[in-house]
Order: C-alpha cells, then sequence, then structure tokens
C-alpha cells in the first residue's frame, strides 16, 4: 500500500488528532511560564499562518492558534503575560561575572592560616569578601598571610584571624557565634569555606584506635561541628528564610519566591573540603582511616543539604586530586617515590597547585552556583577518571 493510500484509509478525525500536535510542536514555541521566557521569543509559523505552505491547513491549527486569531497583535505566539505571574529567577537581570562577586557579605574559612585555606581566603578578599580566618595554629603563616592582608588592606574589607580547635563543641560554638555577631550588617556572614584537616600515612594493619579516632575526630567530626554551628547561627539569624515543604510544592509563585529568597541575595552556602580519596583507594598511598574521614563528609554534606536547603543554607562538598601543599610535603619527605606514583595517575601529567582551588571555590560560595547543594565538585586532574 502507497503512503496516500494509506492515508486516505484513515479518517479525517484520526488524522487532526496526529496532525495537531505536530503542528503545535512544529510551532517551535511552547506556552512558557513567564519566569522562563523573559527574552521575547520570535517564532515564525505563529506570525499567521502562512499564504502557500499553511493555506487549507490552517483550518487544522484553529485550536492551537486561537489566542493568535483573537488579537493579531500577538505576533509571538506566546500566550500573553498575565499581569501577576511568578517573580523573575533569582539570578535574573545580573551579570554572569556579578554571580562570582561576594561584596557584601563575610566567609569563614576554616584551616585559614595556611595552604588551602589561605589560598582560598586571599580570593575571597580578591572577590570583595570580608573574611574570616580560623586555625589550630596560634598564628597565620608568615609568609603567605602579609599578602592576604594587604588584599584586604587596599579594599578596605574585613580580615580576622582567630585560634580554633574545630573538634571542640564549645570553642567551635562559641567562636562562631561572636564571627556571626561581630560582622557588620552590611557584610553578614553568608559563606563558611571549610579546609582544616590532617592526614596520616600508615598501614591499615599498624593503626591504633587512637590514631583512627584522631583522624576521624579532626576531619569528620571537625566538619560536622562547624557545619552545625554555622548552620545553627545562620538559621537563627534568618528565620524569614526557611521555606516550609507546602510552600515549594503549593501554589503559583510560592515556588519561586522561595527560590528567590534562598538563591538570592540572602543565602549562604557552605563549602566542605573532602578530597578525591573520600570517592577511592589512593593507589599506593596507604591512608584508609583519612579516606574512610572524607567519604563521611560527603555523606554527611548530603544530609545537611538535605536539612538545611530550604532555610537558606546551600552545602557541597569539594574533592580536590592531589595538591602541594605542606599537607603533601611532609607525605613527599617521607615517601619521595610517591611523586612518580602520583604523577603516573594524573590525566594532566601533573600534581595541582592551591591556586587552581580559587575558581572551584568560588563558584560554590558564590550565587554562580545557586542551583547546587549536596553534591560535590570532584577537582582531581583526572585521578579518578580511570
Ligand atoms: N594537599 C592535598 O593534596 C589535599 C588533597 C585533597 C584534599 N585535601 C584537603 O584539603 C584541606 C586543606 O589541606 P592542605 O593541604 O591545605 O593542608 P594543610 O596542612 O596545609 O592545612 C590544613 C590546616 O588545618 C589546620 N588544622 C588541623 N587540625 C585542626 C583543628 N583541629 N582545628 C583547626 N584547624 C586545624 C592546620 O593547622 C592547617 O593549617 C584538608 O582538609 C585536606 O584534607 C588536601
Amino acid at each position: 500500500m502507497t503512503l496516500t493510500a494509506a492515508v486516505r484509509g484513515i479518517s479525517t478525525r484520526t488524522l487532526s488528532s496526529f496532525l495537531v500536535p505536530l503542528a503545535h510542536r512544529g510551532s517551535r514555541c511552547s506556552p512558557l511560564p513567564r519566569y522562563l521566557s523573559q527574552t521575547p521569543i520570535t517564532c515564525a509559523s505563529a506570525k499567521g499562518p502562512h499564504p502557500e505552505r499553511h493555506g487549507k491547513k490552517a483550518k487544522l491549527t484553529e485550536g492551537v492558534a486561537e489566542h493568535a486569531k483573537e488579537d493579531p497583535s500577538k505576533v509571538t505566539g506566546v500566550p500573553q503575560e498575565p499581569s501577576t505571574g511568578p517573580p523573575p529567577p533569582p539570578l535574573a537581570g545580573r551579570s554572569t561575572p556579578d554571580l562570582f562577586n561576594l561584596s557584601g557579605r563575610t566567609v569563614i574559612v576554616t584551616g585559614g592560616a595556611r595552604g588551602l585555606g589561605l589560598t582560598v581566603a586571599q580570593a575571597l578578599l580578591e572577590c570583595d569578601a570580608n573574611v574570616a580566618a580560623v586555625d589550630l595554629l596560634p598564628e597565620p603563616s608568615e609568609q603567605e598571610w602579609p599578602a592576604a592582608r594587604e588584599i584586604a588592606e587596599a579594599k578596605g574589607l574585613k580580615l580576622t584571624y582567630d585560634q580554633l580547635d574545630i573538634t571542640n563543641q564549645e570553642q567551635v560554638k562559641s567562636t562562631f557565634h561572636r564571627l556571626f555577631s561581630s560582622a557588620s550588617s552590611s557584610a553578614p556572614v553568608r559563606g563558611l569555606f571549610h579546609a582544616a584537616g590532617i592526614q596520616l600515612l600508615m598501614p591499615a594493619l599498624n593503626y591504633t584506635a587512637d590514631q583512627v579516632r584522631k583522624i576521624i575526630d579532626v576531619n569528620t567530626t571537625g566538619s560536622f561541628l562547624v557545619s552545625q554551628a554555622f548552620a545553627r547561627e545562620f538559621i537563627e539569624r534568618n528565620k524569614h528564610l526557611a521555606v516550609g515543604a507546602a510552600e515549594v510544592l503549593d501554589g503559583p509563585g510560592s515556588h519561586a519566591d522561595g527560590m528567590n529568597r534562598l538563591a538570592g541575595d540572602q543565602g549562604a552556602s557552605i563549602v566542605l573540603t573532602a578530597s578525591m580519596s573520600g570517592h577511592v583507594a589512593n593507589y599506593g598511598l596507604e591512608c584508609a582511616a583519612y579516606n574512610a574521614s572524607k567519604a563521611a563528609v560527603h555523606t554527611m554534606a548530603k544530609c545537611f543539604a538535605m536539612e538545611w536547603s530550604k532555610k537558606g543554607i546551600r552545602i557541597n562538598t569539594l574533592s580536590p586530586g592531589y595538591i602541594r601543599t605542606a599537607m603533601t610535603a611532609a607525605l613527599l619527605e617521607q615517601r619521595p617515590d610517591f611523586n612518580e606514583t602520583w604523577l603516573k595517575g594524573s590525566l594532566l601529567g601533573r600534581l595541582s597547585t592551591q591556586d587552581e582551588f580559587r575558581g572551584p571555590a568560588i563558584y560554590l560560595l558564590s550565587d554562580a552556583s545557586s542551583f547546587m547543594t549536596g553534591a560535590d565538585l570532584l577537582v582531581d586532574g583526572g585521578h579518578t577518571a580511570t
């Protein structure tokens, strides 16, 4: 049977039920909510039926183009926008570079005395945030801190340093309370970059219970305590940001309203530094307790995200691959052969530098990552890809 014969055998009713949706799809313009169609969409096929192509078939699409027939001025084919619709999306009207700007907020940085923490602290100052650095060390690195202080002074930003043991709940609680309370109302605390951590190289057969506990205490319990203290302070001060589940799910406009408050100008972002080691066993590197402690950080961030994302806090983990820092320098001193083993595993053929985590950290802390929570950002030079 030829195609024409086949079509002849089909009733008009059946044919229209097939063609009408096709014609609708062919218009390339489906009705969009206002917040999804900020830019006027021009749609050639909705400018009215083409005299030759649509002539007789226009009848078939009558139901679809009804609105265009009622008012010829509606040339886009998109239904008229209601005057009271959902508000624009959280980032509407902001330029892309502006999404990465952190002015008007204070970010707490743990492990801020040196290494990754201090590098990110500098990056935050470059992006106009005030920084409150904390660390177990009584003083920050003499080599690196002056550069951060210079940026802060040049920009008129606040940079503070406090000694803090992140495994001591009372200390963490009181320090965070003080940092939140002393932040100016023009730059409230709205971010936490948690970099404090320790590593221990040891065959799994040799660990004492205390050695395992120490690693878990600093890397896992410490991550828990700083996140908890941050969330308590932030949620207490920002009750207006809480979005009830019903509000998110029900009612026109309420979803966008809630998201505006969470992702827009007022929410907070927590970034917990985990590690690629939380995903895999590092080839040739015996550090089971460390890897376990970082895997726990991945999971706790997801759980926190589930509990706090509707209260104005996004929380994600950053998982670096090998970085040349004091931590890895100590390992390499112990086992110089690691350098070669690590390089072999890197698809980029090199280890990373602290600098290479400025971008990922700022992305996660800023509104550029407004739709990201409960996720892990793996930045490992391809180590875990093979
Ligand atoms: N260097 C790497 O290759 C690498 C790779 C993946 C993940 N990481 C993670 O990145 C983070 C930063 O590592 P780094 O290489 O900059 O290490 P680092 O040793 O240079 O810095 C860690 C900081 O944490 C602080 N600290 C340790 N225990 C603390 C405690 N109880 N309370 C408060 N501060 C404490 C230290 O004093 C130090 O300043 C760590 O969480 C580490 O596990 C590092």
